[in-house]
């Protein structure tokens, strides 16, 4: 039932990939237009110089002056007061359209009032927590089985970083396997395990500061799309200790950033029944917003468990959890257990009333407006005029989307590939005109996910979408190659 989904049409991964392979390693850098940039610099000074000196004020309490990777914008974090709809405003009452969506959760729009009003009605009720059970995770966990059946039981948590701890935990446990496979620049929460391979496939541990090697001696690593290296990870595993799990991103590593081809997950799942070994979606991006069955409704294709973040709060902490198979979700079972095995998980806040009510009222809002159709369509408005922005300016630039999830590379400094002898000198220079894009797209009014993720949502209607089209061109006329000195 694709016209459930958001996804209008698969895009071709192997072009796609293709291209962003020659723009991360093969073509020459484009920048914005030096005059240009110190011009938007010194606005982005004057026009934020409120945000500025509450972050310098930060500074001095808060690591860098910010508590969250999103925020960390160059050349200083931008404080913001409110949140409507299409539109933030910061201190200083400047607006801006949203294409961060704070990351994914809202794909009703920032602050969407129904679901509001529902959340202020249990708070005064209720409270935030109480510590006991509330009926709302009940309702939030029956919910998400209606709209995704291979959750038979739910767990909730706080964030998808514990969405994914927990759920290698329970394989390991159920399987009494020991190696939890996952692809290279994916990105699965903070947790020491998982900080391996991180944002470029092949990284290993190089990028894991502050965590001890013996931490990642049964994480693995394949290549995405690599369905031969998988096989060959399975096959050596089996005389050492088995595959507990195989953990995927279904839509490929960082929300596709490296697109999946359309069959990946399909052939991921026989590759799992094969070697008998548990497969894990990690939907925390995709549920809900790629629709209401999330990725796994979209491909057919059924894990055994899967992680839940952003969305399953319906953008209101905290929001995290994990959901599948009755006979592993069991191992979850809290409390004293005499020598049953158990995968111990926990949180003092964790389910509490605030979170599940939230979360059930936004899915349910989700299925009575299909915002999710709706955001996919913005997000296929959307990136078709920045393919047509990117032809006027003859610009070497991709975006493609998923629905909602819209990609804009431009430094493409994530795609650069290891074996790229240039890397380690090209890799700062390309994440710079990222940071400068975003950086005058804030100054034109627009704020996107590092200057290269966008997130759309019902909010954004064909006016919105126009606007922000008009602001995307009057920075993309400005760029150009980079003169080598
Ligand atoms: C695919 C994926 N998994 C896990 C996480 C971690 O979720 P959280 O930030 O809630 O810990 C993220 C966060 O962006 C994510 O994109």
């Amino acid at each position: 039932m694709k016209q459930e989904y958001a996804i209008s049409h698969w895009p071709d991964s192997k072009e796609i990939l293709g291209k962003l392979k020659t723009l991360a390693n093969e073509l020459p850098l484009y920048q914005i237009n030096r005059s240009k940039m110190a011009e938007y610099l010194e606005k982005f000074e004057t026009k934020f110089a409120a945000s500025k000196q509450l972050v310098e004020k930060a500074k001095e309490r808060i690591p860098g002056g910010v508590q969250h990777n999103l925020a960390f914008n160059y050349p200083f974090p931008l404080a913001i007061a409110k949140a409507d709809g299409a539109y933030l405003y910061d201190v200083s009452g400047n607006r801006f359209i949203d294409f961060l969506q704070a990351g994914g959760p809202t794909v009703l729009g920032s602050n969407y009032k129904p679901v509001r009003d529902k959340v202020m009605e249990l708070i005064n009720e209720s409270g935030p927590v109480t510590g006991l059970f509330h009926e709302y995770e009940y309702h939030l966990a029956d919910l998400i089985h209606s709209h995704i059946p291979s959750v038979e039981l739910f767990r909730s948590l706080a964030s998808g970083t514990e969405g994914c701890m927990a759920a290698i935990r329970a394989a390991r446990c159920f399987t009494d396997k020991k190696f939890i496979i996952k692809v290279g620049g994916a990105y699965h929460g903070w947790s020491d395990q998982m900080v391996f391979a991180m944002r470029i496939p092949g990284l290993g541990t190089l990028d894991s500061h502050g965590i001890p090697e013996g931490c990642y001696t049964y994480m693995q690593e394949f290549y995405p799309n690599d369905i031969e290296g998988l096989e060959k990870l399975l096959k050596e595993n089996e005389s050492k200790g088995g595959t507990a799990a195989v953990i995927v991103e279904p839509l490929g590593p960082e929300s596709g950033t490296r697109p999946v081809h359309y069959d990946f997950n399909a052939k991921v799942r026989e590759l799992c029944n094969k070697y008998n070994t548990l497969l894990i979606f990690d939907e925390v991006v995709t549920a809900f917003r790629i629709g209401l069955g999330g990725a796994q409704g979209y491909f057919g294709v059924k894990p055994d468990l899967t992680v839940f973040g952003k969305c399953v709060s319906g953008g209101y902490p905290a929001a995290g959890g994990v959901g599948g198979r009755r006979e592993i979700m069991e191992t979850f079972a809290a409390g004293i257990q005499g020598l049953k095995k158990r995968a111990m998980v926990g949180g003092t806040l964790s389910a509490n009333p605030l979170s599940c009510a939230a979360g059930y009222f936004a899915i349910k809002a989700i299925e009575e407006t299909q915002a999710h159709k709706k955001a996919g369509k913005a997000g296929d408005k959307l990136t078709k005029g920045l393919q047509e922005i990117f032809k006027r300016y003859d610009l070497p630039f991709i975006a493609f989307n998923h629905g909602s999830i819209c990609h804009m590379e431009t430094g493409a400094a994530m795609l650069m590939e290891l074996t790229n002898p240039k890397i380690f000198d090209q890799v700062g220079k390309r994440r710079k005109v990222m940071e400068e894009l975003g950086a005058a797209l804030m100054v034109e009014g627009i704020i996107t996910l590092a200057g290269s993720r966008i997130y759309t949502s019902m909010a954004d209607t064909d006016d919105v979408i126009d606007d922000a089209l008009d602001r995307f061109d009057r920075v993309f006329k400005y760029f150009e190659p980079v003169q080598e000195k």
